[in-house]
């Protein structure tokens, strides 16, 4: 099936997703998330946890996810994914921007999120809608020849608020 031309419409994650989710991350991740670790986001709905995921499809296929946590007025991105066939068109930005605008309507002032160093893509995509660097830990990801810096950034969504 082609992911390439679908017109991509955005949903919370259901139970059920939790395969595709993961089945999307080892498309694009090296090291990636297991269906376990998406099932609490697919479960959000129910009241049954912190986490939420929230899915851009086209006929059905998953294309792209950004899972993230709400804990009182704080939001944390804790990982997003564009299908390699839908990157560089804008995806992954309207992903993020539909979060974090949950994220406020749901109370939350400033979203934290950690990206490895060397992740130029997702760096560029943090940095553009205003993350800026807190700090960094170093040594923190292993790579497949060592072990690379986690860099800590975050953002407040008070600007976020008057749009929503
Ligand atoms: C990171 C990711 C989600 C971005 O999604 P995307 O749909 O490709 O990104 P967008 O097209 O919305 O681009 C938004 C911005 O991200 C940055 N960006 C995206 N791809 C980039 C690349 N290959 N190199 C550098 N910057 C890039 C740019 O700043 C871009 O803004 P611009 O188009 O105005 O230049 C996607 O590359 C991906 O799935 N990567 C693999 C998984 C991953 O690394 N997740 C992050 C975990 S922290």
């Amino acid at each position: 099936m082609s992911v390439v031309g679908e017109h991509a419409t955005f949903r919370s994650a259901r139970p059920g997703d939790a395969v595709a989710l993961a089945a999307l991350e080892r498309l694009v991740n090296p090291s990636p998330w297991t269906e376990s670790q998406f099932n609490s986001a697919c479960s959000a709905q129910a009241g049954a946890s912190t986490e939420r995921a929230l899915l851009a499809c086209a006929d059905r296929q998953a294309l792209g996810f950004v899972v993230y946590s709400l804990i009182l007025d704080e939001a944390c991105i804790h990982n997003i994914a564009v299908h390699p066939l839908r990157q560089g068109r804008g995806l992954g930005r309207s992903l993020l921007n539909a979060a974090l605008a949950e994220a406020v309507r749901s109370g939350a002032t400033r979203c934290h999120l950690e990206v490895r160093a060397t992740n130029q893509a997702a760096r560029g995509l943090y940095e553009g809608l205003g993350f800026r660097l807190d700090g960094v830990r170093k040594n923190y990801y292993p790579t497949a020849t060592g072990r690379e810096d986690a860099l800590l950034m975050s953002m407040p969504l008070t600007e976020l608020e008057n749009q929503t």
